[in-house]
């Protein structure tokens, strides 16, 4: 199904947020959190990233928040104030119907428009449609950290990809 859309960042959406990112917390390494926040601590999250004026995005269907992405400074460190990483996640329903390269499209026009000029994607060396999908926008590999993850009882590995804004 293609019926969905793209739109800002509401409050109501911290529900579905927390609910989505929970997910990929406990049954998966593509995030090295865990333990999933709750709907506080999202809701602080959401509003540091507003209150930089960093892109969110919001991909829903029918009015339900299916997926979100946000850019936000790579480290908070004044020099990386050009540098942003991002973040991507579809519920795990709604994977693999391109959903995902409208949100990194948007995502990048929203990063350029705000005036990043670089972004990284860090990302769990094995996550296959996760590199596959930023090196489609252009992405290049540009470093390889061994092991830097202990999740599962098993140590992970993560890959940096870059692109030039
Ligand atoms: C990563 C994620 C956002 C991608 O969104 P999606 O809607 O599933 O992906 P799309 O269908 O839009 O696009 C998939 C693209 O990724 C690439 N891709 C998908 N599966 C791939 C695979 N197994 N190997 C290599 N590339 C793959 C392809 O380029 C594909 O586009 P194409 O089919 O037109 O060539 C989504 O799967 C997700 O939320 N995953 C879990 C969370 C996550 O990994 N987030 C990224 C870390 S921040």
């Amino acid at each position: 199904m293609s019926d969905f859309r793209l739109r800002p960042f509401e409050w109501s959406d911290v529900p579905a947020i927390t609910r989505i990112y929970r997910h990929y917390v406990d049954h998966t390494a593509i995030t090295f959190d865990t333990e999933a926040p709750d709907e506080t601590a999202i809701a602080e999250k959401y509003a540091g990233l507003l209150r930089l004026g960093h892109p969110v995005i919001i991909a829903e269907r029918a009015g339900k928040p299916i997926g979100y992405a946000y850019a936000s400074f790579y480290r908070p460190r004044a020099a990386y104030r050009f540098t942003c990483e991002d973040s991507l996640y579809l519920d795990p329903a709604e994977t693999g119907r391109g959903i995902g390269k409208a949100m990194l499209s948007e995502l990048l026009a929203q990063s350029r428009a705000f005036g990043f000029k670089q972004m990284l994607a860090v990302i769990t060396a094995d996550t296959a449609n996760s590199v596959g999908i930023h090196e489609r926008f252009g992405f290049r590999r540009v470093g390889y950290y061994e092991a830097v993850g202990l999740k599962f009882d098993r140590w992970h590995d993560i890959v940096h990809l870059q692109l030039a804004l």
